[in-house]
């Protein structure tokens, strides 16, 4: 296993559409997915994307802490947060039309936050490692970092979700303000 170089915004590994992968249980995609896995815990933060790590293939790792909840969430829901999932050739639904904005951060925008909406409530479908099928129903918390991981496959990054780019920032200056943000790293 490996810690991998971070791609910042810009690169234009980060602006592709990634490519599918054909067959999600050969051994270099499992590799990469551990590489991914150790990547993430040494930034540290809750979601990377293949094409952060210079990878362009339709790859994303994630899990929400215990007791991380966004809107959308019941209060006191997934008090035990969602495991650790790696995710292969992801396709997200929206259960919903309702959208909420909440603070996200993003590993390949270090130090800045921004105010995104997402959807909070959708289906997600994939494959994991072993070739099984994945499909789940996530809200809130979860539904925004499956939609955060998933926009690296399509080239896009947060700000590009935003709909008022006023607060985005860095994110030691913007704790000067009133509010303090409250952001996770993807
Ligand atoms: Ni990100």
């Amino acid at each position: 296993m490996a810690v991998l170089k971070i791609a910042r915004m810009g690169h234009p590994v980060l602006a592709r559409i990634a490519d599918p992968v054909a067959d999600p249980t050969a051994p270099e995609i499992r590799r990469l997915v551990e590489d991914m896995i150790e990547t993430m815990a040494d930034a540290p933060g809750i979601g990377l994307a293949a094409p952060q790590v210079h990878v362009p293939l339709r790859v994303v790792v994630f899990f929400v802490p215990a007791g991380r909840t966004a809107p959308g969430d019941e209060p006191g829901s997934l008090p035990e947060g969602v495991p650790l999932t790696a995710l292969i050739n992801p396709i997200i639904q929206p259960l919903s039309d309702v959208m909420a904005e909440d603070w996200e951060g993003c590993l390949s925008l270090p130090g800045m936050v921004g105010l995104v909406p997402r959807h909070t409530h959708i289906l997600y479908r994939g494959m994991n490692t072993r070739g099984e099928a994945i499909a789940v129903e996530a809200q809130g918390m979860h539904a925004r970092v499956v939609q955060h991981e998933c926009d690296h496959l399509d080239g896009l990054l947060y700000p590009r979700r935003m709909t008022d780019l006023s607060t985005f920032g860095y994110k030691e200056e913007m704790d000067k303000g009133d509010t303090p943000i409250r952001e996770f790293d993807e």
